[in-house]
Protein backbone atom coordinates (compact mmCIF):
# COMPACT_ATOMS: atom_id res chain seq x y z
CA UNK A 1 0.00 0.00 0.00
CA UNK A 2 1.43 3.51 -0.96
CA UNK A 3 1.64 6.24 1.85
CA UNK A 4 -0.76 8.53 1.62
CA UNK A 5 -0.47 12.57 2.59
CA UNK A 6 -3.35 13.96 3.78
CA UNK A 7 -3.30 18.37 4.28
CA UNK A 8 -5.74 19.94 5.88
CA UNK A 9 -5.88 23.27 5.00
CA UNK A 10 -7.79 25.34 7.38
CA UNK A 11 -7.30 28.59 5.56
CA UNK A 12 -8.30 32.09 7.81
CA UNK A 13 -10.78 29.88 10.58
CA UNK A 14 -10.61 28.92 13.57
CA UNK A 15 -9.89 30.44 16.87
CA UNK A 16 -7.98 28.37 19.84
CA UNK A 17 -11.41 27.12 21.13
CA UNK A 18 -12.20 25.98 17.69
CA UNK A 19 -8.94 24.22 17.60
CA UNK A 20 -8.84 22.29 20.58
CA UNK A 21 -12.36 21.18 19.98
CA UNK A 22 -11.69 19.95 16.47
CA UNK A 23 -8.31 18.09 17.80
CA UNK A 24 -9.91 16.25 20.97
CA UNK A 25 -12.65 15.20 18.62
CA UNK A 26 -10.15 13.56 15.64
CA UNK A 27 -7.45 12.49 18.29
CA UNK A 28 -10.78 10.29 19.47
CA UNK A 29 -10.15 8.24 16.52
CA UNK A 30 -7.49 5.74 15.70
CA UNK A 31 -5.83 6.02 12.20
CA UNK A 32 -4.29 3.06 9.88
CA UNK A 33 -0.21 2.99 8.88
CA UNK A 34 0.92 4.83 5.42
CA UNK A 35 -1.51 7.68 6.03
CA UNK A 36 0.13 10.89 7.31
CA UNK A 37 -1.72 13.72 8.17
CA UNK A 38 -0.18 17.74 8.30
CA UNK A 39 -2.87 20.54 9.83
CA UNK A 40 -1.72 23.45 7.97
CA UNK A 41 -3.40 26.00 10.26
CA UNK A 42 -2.98 30.04 10.41
CA UNK A 43 0.20 31.12 12.39
CA UNK A 44 -2.24 32.06 15.91
CA UNK A 45 -2.99 28.62 16.30
CA UNK A 46 0.57 27.05 15.74
CA UNK A 47 1.89 27.09 19.42
CA UNK A 48 -1.57 25.50 20.93
CA UNK A 49 -2.06 23.00 18.17
CA UNK A 50 2.63 22.00 18.60
CA UNK A 51 1.58 21.71 22.12
CA UNK A 52 -1.43 19.51 21.82
CA UNK A 53 0.23 17.02 19.38
CA UNK A 54 2.96 16.85 21.95
CA UNK A 55 1.23 16.35 25.19
CA UNK A 56 -0.66 13.89 23.81
CA UNK A 57 1.22 11.85 21.49
CA UNK A 58 -1.25 12.85 18.62
CA UNK A 59 0.56 11.37 15.60
CA UNK A 60 -0.45 14.28 13.01
CA UNK A 61 2.12 16.74 11.73
CA UNK A 62 1.73 20.70 11.87
CA UNK A 63 2.09 23.07 9.40
CA UNK A 64 2.01 26.88 8.58
CA UNK A 65 0.03 27.97 5.70
CA UNK A 66 2.57 30.72 4.37
CA UNK A 67 6.35 31.64 5.05
CA UNK A 68 8.40 34.70 4.86
CA UNK A 69 10.19 35.22 1.58
CA UNK A 70 12.76 36.53 4.02
CA UNK A 71 15.14 35.46 6.71
CA UNK A 72 14.57 37.17 10.52
CA UNK A 73 14.47 40.73 10.27
CA UNK A 74 12.96 44.03 10.02
CA UNK A 75 9.70 43.12 7.65
CA UNK A 76 6.60 43.91 9.70
CA UNK A 77 4.11 41.73 9.57
CA UNK A 78 6.01 38.74 8.13
CA UNK A 79 6.56 35.24 9.77
CA UNK A 80 9.88 33.48 8.81
CA UNK A 81 10.81 30.24 7.94
CA UNK A 82 12.82 29.79 11.31
CA UNK A 83 9.82 31.39 13.17
CA UNK A 84 7.88 28.33 11.77
CA UNK A 85 10.43 26.10 12.32
CA UNK A 86 9.88 26.40 16.38
CA UNK A 87 6.44 24.96 15.86
CA UNK A 88 5.81 23.21 12.98
CA UNK A 89 7.54 20.92 10.15
CA UNK A 90 5.72 22.13 6.98
CA UNK A 91 4.99 24.82 5.04
CA UNK A 92 2.02 25.17 2.41
CA UNK A 93 3.64 27.78 -0.23
CA UNK A 94 1.79 29.47 -3.40
CA UNK A 95 -1.78 28.65 -2.62
CA UNK A 96 -3.83 29.81 -5.20
CA UNK A 97 -5.76 32.07 -2.86
CA UNK A 98 -2.23 33.88 -2.38
CA UNK A 99 -1.62 34.12 -6.04
CA UNK A 100 -4.74 36.01 -6.76
CA UNK A 101 -5.25 38.43 -3.53
CA UNK A 102 -1.66 39.07 -2.54
CA UNK A 103 -0.29 38.90 -5.91
CA UNK A 104 1.95 36.27 -5.49
CA UNK A 105 4.77 35.78 -8.24
CA UNK A 106 6.46 32.45 -9.26
CA UNK A 107 9.35 34.14 -8.50
CA UNK A 108 7.83 35.26 -4.80
CA UNK A 109 6.64 31.24 -4.47
CA UNK A 110 10.58 29.88 -5.50
CA UNK A 111 12.29 32.31 -2.69
CA UNK A 112 9.51 31.27 0.29
CA UNK A 113 10.55 27.65 -0.81
CA UNK A 114 13.92 28.10 -0.89
CA UNK A 115 14.18 30.32 2.79
CA UNK A 116 11.73 26.99 4.02
CA UNK A 117 14.26 24.63 2.64
CA UNK A 118 17.27 26.37 4.60
CA UNK A 119 15.24 26.02 7.80
CA UNK A 120 14.62 22.26 7.28
CA UNK A 121 10.84 22.80 6.59
CA UNK A 122 8.75 20.41 4.21
CA UNK A 123 7.06 22.59 1.71
CA UNK A 124 4.14 21.91 -0.46
CA UNK A 125 3.90 23.73 -3.38
CA UNK A 126 0.46 25.08 -4.57
CA UNK A 127 0.28 24.63 -8.41
CA UNK A 128 -2.90 25.56 -10.59
CA UNK A 129 -1.09 25.38 -14.20
CA UNK A 130 2.30 23.56 -15.20
CA UNK A 131 3.86 26.59 -15.95
CA UNK A 132 4.21 27.18 -12.58
CA UNK A 133 6.79 24.51 -12.20
CA UNK A 134 9.14 25.73 -14.21
CA UNK A 135 10.72 27.83 -10.97
CA UNK A 136 10.98 25.05 -8.84
CA UNK A 137 13.84 23.73 -9.26
CA UNK A 138 15.45 22.23 -5.80
CA UNK A 139 17.62 19.68 -5.47
CA UNK A 140 14.99 18.62 -2.33
CA UNK A 141 11.82 16.55 -2.99
CA UNK A 142 9.30 18.77 -2.89
CA UNK A 143 5.25 17.92 -2.72
CA UNK A 144 3.27 19.57 -5.65
CA UNK A 145 -0.33 20.31 -4.92
CA UNK A 146 -2.17 20.24 -7.93
CA UNK A 147 -5.37 22.65 -7.55
CA UNK A 148 -7.03 23.41 -10.35
CA UNK A 149 -8.40 27.17 -10.10
CA UNK A 150 -12.06 25.98 -11.00
CA UNK A 151 -12.05 23.40 -8.38
CA UNK A 152 -10.95 24.92 -5.01
CA UNK A 153 -14.55 25.26 -2.68
CA UNK A 154 -16.90 25.10 -5.73
CA UNK A 155 -17.98 21.43 -4.68
CA UNK A 156 -16.88 20.65 -8.59
CA UNK A 157 -13.81 18.26 -8.11
CA UNK A 158 -11.75 17.57 -11.70
CA UNK A 159 -12.31 14.67 -13.15
CA UNK A 160 -9.51 12.01 -12.22
CA UNK A 161 -8.54 11.51 -15.70
CA UNK A 162 -7.21 15.05 -16.26
CA UNK A 163 -5.95 14.59 -12.57
CA UNK A 164 -3.91 11.69 -13.96
CA UNK A 165 -2.84 13.44 -16.88
CA UNK A 166 -1.79 16.70 -14.77
CA UNK A 167 0.54 14.27 -13.09
CA UNK A 168 1.96 12.90 -15.27
CA UNK A 169 3.14 16.07 -17.20
CA UNK A 170 4.36 17.29 -13.96
CA UNK A 171 6.35 14.32 -12.81
CA UNK A 172 8.03 14.49 -16.45
CA UNK A 173 9.47 17.93 -15.59
CA UNK A 174 9.75 17.44 -11.78
CA UNK A 175 10.56 13.87 -11.30
CA UNK A 176 10.94 13.38 -7.85
CA UNK A 177 7.99 14.54 -6.68
CA UNK A 178 5.00 13.94 -4.57
CA UNK A 179 2.40 14.44 -6.46
CA UNK A 180 -0.98 15.73 -4.46
CA UNK A 181 -4.30 16.29 -5.52
CA UNK A 182 -6.84 19.39 -4.09
CA UNK A 183 -9.86 20.81 -4.75
CA UNK A 184 -13.21 20.06 -3.44
CA UNK A 185 -11.58 16.68 -1.87
CA UNK A 186 -14.47 15.40 0.11
CA UNK A 187 -15.21 11.35 2.23
CA UNK A 188 -16.95 10.57 -1.02
CA UNK A 189 -14.37 11.55 -3.73
CA UNK A 190 -10.70 10.99 -1.96
CA UNK A 191 -10.35 7.34 -3.23
CA UNK A 192 -10.91 9.07 -7.05
CA UNK A 193 -7.40 10.42 -6.37
CA UNK A 194 -5.75 8.62 -4.47
CA UNK A 195 -6.12 5.57 -5.86
CA UNK A 196 -4.28 7.41 -9.15
CA UNK A 197 -0.95 6.04 -9.75
CA UNK A 198 0.60 9.33 -9.61
CA UNK A 199 -1.20 11.22 -6.59
CA UNK A 200 0.36 10.37 -3.18
CA UNK A 201 -2.55 12.10 -1.59
CA UNK A 202 -4.64 15.36 -0.96
CA UNK A 203 -4.67 18.83 -0.09
CA UNK A 204 -8.35 19.12 1.65
CA UNK A 205 -10.20 22.98 2.61
CA UNK A 206 -13.59 22.83 3.50
CA UNK A 207 -13.99 19.56 4.13
CA UNK A 208 -10.95 19.23 6.94
CA UNK A 209 -13.07 22.34 8.88
CA UNK A 210 -15.74 20.17 10.42
CA UNK A 211 -14.13 17.62 12.62
CA UNK A 212 -17.05 14.97 11.43
CA UNK A 213 -16.38 15.31 7.85
CA UNK A 214 -12.12 15.20 8.22
CA UNK A 215 -12.96 12.33 10.35
CA UNK A 216 -14.54 10.40 7.60
CA UNK A 217 -12.29 11.59 4.99
CA UNK A 218 -9.34 9.89 6.88
CA UNK A 219 -11.86 6.89 7.41
CA UNK A 220 -12.24 6.76 3.57
CA UNK A 221 -8.05 7.61 2.98
CA UNK A 222 -6.79 4.12 4.76
P1 LIG B 1 -11.36 22.95 -1.00
O1 LIG B 1 -9.98 23.77 -0.90
O2 LIG B 1 -11.07 21.56 -0.51
O3 LIG B 1 -12.31 23.70 -0.12
O4 LIG B 1 -11.75 22.96 -2.43
C1 LIG B 1 -8.77 23.18 -1.24
C2 LIG B 1 -7.68 24.20 -1.08
O5 LIG B 1 -7.90 25.37 -1.41
O6 LIG B 1 -6.58 23.87 -0.61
Amino acid sequence: MKNVLLAANWKSNKTKFEAKDWLKEVSAQSFGEGLEVVILAPFTLLDTISGYIRVNDFPFKLGAQDVSPFDDGAYTGEVSARQIKEFADYVLIGHSERRTNFGESDEMVRKKVERAIAQELKPIVCISDLSQVANLKFDQELTIAYEPLEAIGTGKPQDPDSVEFMANQIRAKMSSARIIYGGSVNADNLRDYINLDGIEGALVGGGSLNSSSFIDILKNAI
